[in-house]
């Protein structure tokens, strides 16, 4: 007999950025983060695991047709801590088959590019997660599985919930407290959007892990960071948030994003995640907002150039009119423009910049947590 279980889960981008670990071997972070969950119709992976006593040799992973290590410290560690959940169960219940035991296949599906650094770790351990847990029939709920997530990548443990979450850093040595809580869910802000420009599919130079422990060793500015302009932030974002004031959600979310890369470079080397591209998406949002004369749209890079960007679907027109040349370039948007209301697209000067940078764009929305996919 083969035992299965199939899950997808979601992409996540943060608003205040995880950046800097004060235990890597457990990814215990030195700051909390904050994060909208983004829809799976766009987003997502999705990851089968299945089991039997007739299957030999070690547990195999396949990630878009491709086999990858399991071997990693990071993997382990959310496979044993599954096991042991396991292997509980078994112990009280001797009916049960003995799944722990089992050499684990896990195949995982991403619905878009791996390498374009669009979070695909914090998706990928989410739903390798998840699945194991459903395939074990664990009965932990999201924020006790985050735990296990968080050891594969710090930013997964967010993705194991939908709507706007949090991630606490914790103050424990053993991490217990290091994990993520639902500030609110989908349905309490379920129009906002975001769009993304996809600048560069290319995998980028210095990994968030290297980078952020580079950073933590050599850059000052971090230690103000942490100590003090992430908690006050933190805690305006998740009011912000219970109030749906946008324009303050906003503001913190592009002063974030640029006390992280402002962070990075003052790192020892610097580390360059925006590009001219990059800057050009932060231009046309200055524009954007200038030109409606109120705060509409809020940008926020990751470790990396790719740009994302948060509005009210109340002002879609408006987002989309800024960025419709490069819409119609890049995603055959030609017709649409007559019914577009709006200030205008962004200055030449940026259009050039972007058309020339950005491959692709994707409009999203805030989405739910993991689903569980039934067998048939
Ligand atoms: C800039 O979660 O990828 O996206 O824990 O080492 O796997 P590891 O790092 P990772 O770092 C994400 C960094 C970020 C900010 C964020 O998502 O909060």
């Amino acid at each position: 007999k083969i035992y299965r279980a199939s899950t997808t889960a979601p992409v996540n981008i943060a608003v205040i950025k995880y950046w800097g670990k004060r235990d890597p071997s457990l990814n215990l972070p030195t700051n909390s983060s904050l994060s909208v969950t983004l829809s799976q119709s766009d987003l997502r992976t999705h990851t089968t695991a299945s089991c039997s006593s007739t299957f030999e040799g070690p547990d195999t992973l396949l990630l878009n047709n491709a086999p990858q290590s399991l071997s990693t410290a990071r993997s382990l560690a959310c496979l044993k801590s599954l096991r042991a959940l396991r292997s509980k169960l078994e112990d009280a219940e001797s009916s049960l088959p003995k799944l722990s035991t089992y050499p684990l296949r896990l195949v995982s599906v991403n619905n878009f590019p791996t390498a374009a650094g669009l979070a695909s770790s914090a998706a990928g351990f989410a739903a390798l997660v998840r699945a194991i847990a459903d395939l074990y029939e664990l009965q932990q709920s999201p924020t006790e599985l985050s735990l296990i997530a968080r050891q594969g990548s710090g930013s997964a443990c967010r993705s194991l919930l939908g709507g706007y979450v949090a991630w606490d850093h914790g103050t424990r040595d053993d991490g217990l407290d290091s994990r993520a809580r639902l500030v609110a869910p989908k349905s309490h802000w379920s129009d906002m959007k975001a769009l993304i420009l996809v600048v560069s599919a290319a995998k980028k130079g210095v990994s968030s892990t290297t980078g952020m422990q580079t950073t933590v060793q050599t850059s000052s500015l971090f230690q103000t960071r942490t100590k003090e302009v992430v908690p006050k932030e933190m805690a305006e974002m998740e009011k912000a948030i219970k109030s749906k004031d946008f324009a303050t959600f906003a503001k913190v979310t592009m002063r974030e994003s640029n006390s992280f890369h402002a962070t990075c470079l003052d790192t020892d080397p610097p580390i360059f995640y925006l590009n001219d591209v990059s800057r050009a998406a932060i231009k046309a949002v200055e524009e954007l907002n200038e030109k409606a004369g109120r705060t509409i749209a809020a940008y926020t890079f990751d470790a990396g150039p790719n740009a994302v960007i948060y509005y009210l679907e109340a002002d879609e027109d408006a987002v989309l009119k800024t960025f419709l040349p490069i819409l119609r370039q890049k995603e055959g948007w030609g017709k649409m423009d007559t019914k577009i209301d709006g200030p205008g697209p962004a200055s030449p000067q940026v259009v050039e910049v972007l058309e020339a940078g950005v491959s692709r764009v994707i409009l999203t929305s805030v989405g739910e947590g993991p689903i569980s996919v039934p067998e048939h």
